[in-house]
């Protein structure tokens, strides 16, 4: 018994080693079993751990994040904390304990495949870590001295570069040695985080055009397009060369009617206000599969409202993207994720439910504000809030979302594992989305499809060849800092795929008051973790939707989404997506370049600091593939840096970046 051995070893093995050297000896895995506290001791489960950020879930004391008993291999363990990888918590140790001893490992009712490290920092050096842990491997013991430590922190780091690597975490058996006589507790807290940064933000009266440079359709299809556009009004649109078959709307900026022929077009735009008048070029691409030249931009019901999304909210959705002033900054798409399903009719035809009175009337109120309407459905049949899904109705209900006047379908997984249960191979994955996509192009309307399966059969590789312009990588994003970055960091790799009609998707947008509804909450993230999450997105040429309530957006949180050089890095039609160039541990993290070249001949880079410290970032012109004297531009600041050669060197703070683009644009692509 744990509780024998224990005692034991802090009085025996104390004793064997003499208590000035204080040194005891780590247990075994199999002293954890049926442990109970030692002298002296304070179970890890007995701090607060409010503080404890997963990437899903509340940790529970002596359970499973599942809630179930903490089980590795096949053991119960009564004494521990459960969570999901990755996860983080921060405790303040302030000369109280001595050491730290816990068994870590995956729990047996998780097996979502993930591979995970458990690493323990003190003063925010790593001092113990597990290596790579996954399902079925065998706990392992870590043991840290504390005796004079002032904090500790407990990480649980995963890499999500696949769908499938993320797990339940438990730390068992977890406690603190007391220092004896001490009165003191390790109280956990969260962590300090350096003020919100300084984001420029252009309110600029003369006219300027921020909509995407390309953009696709299919021929006879309708057409919809605002042009996004500030300055002090009323502003007049003008447009040259458009294509027969469209009109503009010279006081509204919405470009409606349908492209007649195949083939690509520059249409020059003009805008008009009361300091001035600016034109700028969109070329518009005429096709079959030529949607989403550039990344969607627009708002998703599910983080802010999950399940308890109705037609007022999306309306009210659609009137603030205009009202904020988003919708002049190119975000166009209003999505409403679960929960807008009612049953079948006797015809089998999809019916709304009661919250969604007239799903037509939304969609035509959508699209008189030049905005576009998305909808959700599974390929199963169920959806995964248990709503009717399209099976075996796939080609009704295209015809039903095309009648209805939507413009987008995210179309998730969801119950179709049940269908497809024992067949894991390419074409079980890939047999819904090629049914569902051949559907959507048969309707009159121009749908963008987008997969949603977690990843699964690295989606990244076939996703367009499907039929999809846009699939998520990851599973469910949270507005958690383990969560965020697990998932950014970890789309190194798939930017190969990425290009026109052709976006890794690492799921929707997690800054302003989110909450999965009906009750929201500011997110979670830092202001500077939210200025990572934005650039971060941005250079993976990652859809833009938002996922917050969009009637109460606060000023940070419209700077860092209205910021025109960095949705223009986003946007550019190049298309190409950002790498990771450059990566280096640091004490307690990473630091991290990623660059994308972007159409002008110039390259957007990103100098990440996952770590705590303020750290010194460099990007090297030898990692950037770049030569000679260059001028350096902060995108978010707004601000020339003046110019460099060889290296561009910036202290960047605490999970923060520096967001540059280095490079003179190219006369021909100027902006
Ligand atoms: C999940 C999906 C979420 C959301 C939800 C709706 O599978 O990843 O983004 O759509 O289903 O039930």
């Amino acid at each position: 018994m744990f509780n024998h051995s224990l005692v034991m070893l802090a009085t025996c093995v104390a004793a064997s080693f003499g208590a000035a050297h204080a040194q005891v000896r780590t247990p075994s895995v199999e002293e954890f079993t049926n442990a109970a506290l030692p002298d002296h001791g304070v179970w890890l489960e007995d701090v607060d751990l409010s503080h404890m950020v997963a990437s899903e879930g509340q940790t529970v004391a002596r359970k499973a994040i599942n809630g179930k008993q903490l089980t590795i291999k096949g053991i119960v363990y009564p004494h521990g904390v459960g969570t999901r990888g990755p996860t983080e918590l921060n405790v303040a140790l302030n000369g109280s304990a001595t050491r730290f001893t816990t068994l870590v490992g995956i729990d047996d009712r998780g097996r979502h495949g993930g591979v995970l490290r458990f690493e323990i920092f003190v003063d925010g050096k790593r001092a113990s870590e597990s290596g790579p842990m996954k399902f079925g491997d065998p706990p392992k013991v870590l043991d840290v001295d504390l005796s004079k430590a002032r904090n500790m922190r407990l990480a649980v780091l995963t890499d999500t570069t696949d769908v499938e690597k993320w797990d339940n975490a438990n730390w068992i058996g977890a406690f603190f040695t007391l220092k004896p006589g001490t009165n003191k507790r390790p109280i956990s807290y969260a962590e300090p985080h350096p003020p919100a940064p300084i984001i420029h933000s252009a309110k600029d009266e003369r006219p300027a055009i921020h909509s995407a440079r390309q953009v696709g359709a299919t021929p006879k299809k309708p057409f919809l397009f605002l042009v996004a556009a500030t300055g002090r009004g009323p502003l007049k649109f003008a447009a040259a060369n458009l294509p027969a078959g469209l009109r503009l709307d010279e006081a509204t900026g919405i470009i409606s009617g349908a492209i007649q022929e195949a083939g690509t077009t520059t249409v020059t735009l003009t805008v008009t206000g009361q300091r001035g008048s600016t034109s700028s070029e969109v070329t518009i691409v005429a096709g079959p599969r030529k949607l989403a030249q550039t990344p969607p931009m627009g708002w998703n019901s599910w983080n802010a409202w999950g399940t308890a999304v109705d037609a007022d909210k999306v309306r009210a959705a659609a009137d603030a993207m205009v009202s904020s002033g988003l919708a002049a900054h190119g975000y166009a798409y209003i999505n409403i994720d679960d929960a807008w399903e009612g049953k079948r009719d006797a015809t089998g035809e999809i019916q709304t439910n009661e919250k969604f009175p007239d799903m037509k009337a939304l969609a035509d109120y959508v699209h008189s504000k030049g905005l576009k309407l998305g909808i959700y459905s599974s390929p199963g049949p169920l959806t995964c809030g248990k709503y009717e899904g399209s099976y075996k109705h796939e080609q009704q209900d295209a015809r039903t979302f095309a009648k209805w006047g939507i413009d987008y379908l995210k179309y998730d997984w969801c119950s179709y594992g049940d269908i497809v249960k024992n067949d894991k191979s390419l074409e079980a994955l890939q047999k819904p989305y090629k049914i569902m996509s051949a559907a959507l192009e048969s309707t009159d309307r121009d749908v963008v499809f987008s997969l949603c399966q977690y990843g699964m059969g690295k989606v990244w590789e076939w996703g367009k060849a499907v039929g999809g312009q846009v699939w998520r990588t990851t599973g469910d994003i949270t507005d958690t800092w383990p969560s965020m970055m697990g998932i950014g960091f970890g789309q190194a790799g798939h930017e190969a795929h990425a290009g026109p009609g052709a976006w890794n998707d690492p799921d929707m947008l997690i800054v302003g008051k989110v909450g999965w509804g009906p009750a929201l909450h500011p997110t979670r993230l830092a202001p500077h973790e939210q200025l990572t999450h934005i650039t971060l997105w941005s250079l993976l040429a990652a859809p833009l939707l938002i996922g917050c309530d969009m009637t109460a957006l606060d000023k940070f949180t419209l700077d860092l989404l209205t910021n025109d050089e960095v949705i223009a890095v986003d946007q550019d039609p190049l298309g190409k997506a950002a790498s990771r160039v450059d990566q280096t541990q640091t004490a307690d993290g990473t630091t991290q370049v990623w660059s994308r070249p972007l159409h002008d001949g110039t390259i957007a880079v990103g100098l990440f600091n996952t770590g705590s410290a303020p750290t010194k970032i460099s990007a090297t012109w030898a990692k950037l593939g770049i030569t000679g004297k260059q001028p350096v531009r902060d995108l978010w600041r707004g601000k020339d840096l003046g110019v460099r050669s060889d290296v561009f060197t910036a202290t960047v703070l605490k999970h923060s970046v520096v967001f540059v683009k280095i490079g003179a644009p190219k006369k021909s692509g100027a902006n």
